[in-house]
């Protein structure tokens, strides 16, 4: 038999903030092709992974004061990090790359090695234009108002020594992939990528590889002060993940080339320009198919932490399921075009689609053979006229289904299934089941009908499964569908369910969504992060006018203390007690009034800075001999406190100069 296989994959995302809705469309579209071609019998390689490297990770690193490396893993593999989400979705890639591991590293110094070997890669110097967000690098008449073309924003001059690919000497045959083949899809992608890229003035710019400015970048082993461009480093993932230029993996030649690479609209550039330039250099087979798919906006507005508009999947899908979510995203949206996300418009599409006609058409069916034969259904022929056009919509559904999902339409794939589910439905009013149940000679003719409805429900099931697998399961289990009715060949067959197939009801699989108080709910909680997404307004002290002279600056003793005991004082709201460790042998108690900001045990152990020759004083009956350090200012109106904490490599007892 021929091998069929298929090799899928997502863009490997920036562990630069944790993913959001946008990312989670691309990956459950993936997942849905993946499983879709898993169903039909492929062999299916589906991978997916994180892209780490580059400026904009290093710097959110510095921000964040752990290495790049610590930064990265925390939104991989950290509490709801990328896997997390992934494994929430139900995501089922066969592998995850991440460009931080050895094996790719190692195999990415080898591929730009060979590049320069065979004089793609030269040595020059670049003279341009620098957009660090999307780390790219622009000539001035690409940019569009002064800005990046990409993303909008402010350039910055850059000129650095640096490696290049010759990307014009492929320049012809880049045109020919897209003008000539399929390649690039949707087709209406393809004139911006040739016009603006290749026939544009100039024509296609070789592009710079390597950088100095930052060091978080696979090393160029034979120039180790440059660091290979993020985006060779990037774009090799789909073929190290399967053992090019390494040997942790032993399948490129099972799966390469790609099938189709599926990528958001912002990166067709790379993917259909410099991808395949740079596979003509080693002389490599192309992927089949590049797929750039639209934007997801919210409420009309792209998506950015800034706006505190990201939407958060790990929210809805908590709230409304994870089939639910997954089956909205890929029925609301055309694949190829932008879509506005919408809370209504999720809440909507699961109650109208989900709750109402397939979750209804299961009910209802399951209820009627519980309540007319017990939950065990004969399977009777006794066809009927009305019966037809059910029939021949489900049996012929599979191909329908096909046609688009081999084009990547999933919302079109899904609309020829909730067109038959609606059908369905009309078949209930039409053939009243309710009234021939109260005629014993029609038990047969009964029993046709509720064996045609779970035959379609079945077909409807199978051919849903990509998109909801778990809901899909639970409606198998419903309807008493074995092993043989799930299967790809079987939603083609009218007629798999066997004599006497037992039935139950059970809880409805999609409950219905209280729209109005939902909206609220969500509106509420969207509303905090955009909140907690604002800079908070800074109000500081003033500045005091009163100079203090040296000398009696220099009388104040400050320490470094160590926090042996911390207690809240007794009928006090404020204070705190702490015994503290000043390093002259002899404890220190001291009472300061943070009670408000923190608690004591978050305290102890703590090398905080006291002044110590106050004189003492009384507070509460107790005697405090100095005073505890801290910063305060006000943050949109509120008082803050923080005590000045040392390193604790600080002995007690230090004195600060
Ligand atoms: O570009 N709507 O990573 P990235 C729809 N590391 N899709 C969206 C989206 C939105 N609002 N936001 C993000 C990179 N996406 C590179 C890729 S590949 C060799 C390197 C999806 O984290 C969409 O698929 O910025 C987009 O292309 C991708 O996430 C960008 O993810």
């Amino acid at each position: 038999m021929e091998h069929k296989k298929f090799y899928i994959t997502t863009p490997i995302y920036y562990p630069s903030a944790q993913l959001h809705i946008g990312h989670t469309y691309c990956t459950v579209a993936t997942d849905a092709m993946a499983r879709y071609k898993r169903l039909t019998g492929c062999d299916v390689m589906f991978l997916t992974g994180t892209d780490e490297h580059g400026q904009k990770i290093e710097d959110k690193a510095r921000e964040a004061g752990v290495t790049p490396q610590q930064f990265v893993d925390g939104i991989v593999a950290g509490e709801h990090g990328v896997l997390d989400l992934w494994k929430l979705m139900n995501i089922s890639n066969d592998r995850f790359i991440r460009t931080t591991d050895d094996y790719h590293e190692a195999a990415i110094q080898r591929i730009f090695k060979r590049m320069y070997d065979n004089g793609d890669i030269y040595k020059s110097k670049y003279v341009g234009k620098y957009c660090k967000p999307c780390e790219s690098f622009w000539t001035e008449n690409q940019l569009v108002d002064g800005k990046c073309p990409d993303c909008g924003r402010a350039v910055e001059d850059a000129e650095e020594e640096a490696y290049f690919f010759r990307a014009s000497k492929y320049a012809g045959r880049v045109r020919d992939l897209l003008t000539g083949t399929d390649f690039l899809q949707p087709a209406s992608r393809v004139n911006e990528m040739v016009n603006n890229f290749i026939d544009c003035e100039g024509g296609l710019q070789d592009l710079c590889v390597s950088r100095t400015s930052f060091r978080w970048g696979v090393p160029v082993d034979f120039d180790p002060k440059h660091v290979v461009y993020v985006w060779l480093d990037a774009l090799f993932n789909y073929m190290t993940a399967l053992g090019f230029e390494n040997d942790r993996y032993d399948d490129l030649d099972r799966y390469w080339p790609a099938d189709v690479h599926f990528v958001g609209k912002e990166i067709v550039r790379f993917h259909a320009i410099y991808w395949p330039a740079f596979l003509m250099s080693l002389g490599l087979p192309l992927p089949k198919h590049v797929y750039g798919h639209g934007w997801l906006n919210f409420n009309g507005e792209k998506m950015s932490k800034s706006r505190g508009n990201v939407v958060d999947p790990y929210i809805l899908a908590g709230r409304y399921g994870v089939d639910a979510l997954r089956f909205f995203l890929l029925r609301t949206f055309p694949f190829g075009s932008d879509g506005n996300f919408s809370n209504e418009l999720l809440i909507n599409t699961i109650n109208v689609d989900l709750a109402n006609d397939l979750g209804n058409l299961v009910s209802r069916t399951t209820a009627m053979i519980e309540k007319y034969f017990g939950g065990t259904l004969p399977k009777c022929i006794a066809p009927e006229a009305v019966d037809d056009e059910l029939k021949a919509m489900a049996q012929s559904l599979r191909a329908r289904y096909e046609a688009q999902m081999e084009k990547y339409q999933f919302q079109n794939a899904l609309d020829e299934i909730f067109k038959l589910i609606a059908r369905a439905n009309k078949y209930i009013d039409e053939t009243a089941p309710w009234l021939l149940a109260k005629d014993e000679a029609k038990r047969e003719r009964l029993a046709a009908v509720m064996y045609n409805l779970l035959e379609t429900v079945r077909i409807c099931a199978v051919l849903l499964t990509p998109f909801m697998p778990e809901s899909c399961e639970a409606i198998f289990a419903r309807i008493g569908a074995d092993a043989n009715g799930r299967t790809w060949d079987s939603a083609a067959v009218w007629g798999a369910l066997g004599d006497n197939t037992v039935v139950h009801k059970g809880e409805a699989i999609f409950p219905r969504i209280d729209a109005e108080a939902e909206l609220a709910a969500l509106a509420a909680l969207q509303e905090a992060q955009r909140k907690a997404a604002q800079t908070p307004e800074i109000e500081l002290e003033p500045f005091a006018e009163e100079a203090v002279d040296f000398d009696t600056f220099c009388k104040s003793d400050f320490r470094a203390v160590k926090v042996k005991a911390c207690e809240a004082v007794k009928k006090s709201a404020k204070l705190l007690r702490f015994t503290l460790d000043d390093g002259s042998g002899t404890d220190r108690q001291i009472l300061s009034g943070i009670h408000a900001w923190y608690e004591p045990e978050q305290l102890v152990g703590k090398t905080l800075l006291a002044i110590v020759n106050l004189p003492p004083r009384k507070m509460m009956g107790l005697e405090s001999c100095g005073m505890l350090i801290s910063a305060v200012h006000r943050e949109n109106g509120e008082e803050k406190l923080h005590l000045l904490m040392l390193d604790d490599a600080i002995p007690a007892g230090a004195k600060m100069e």
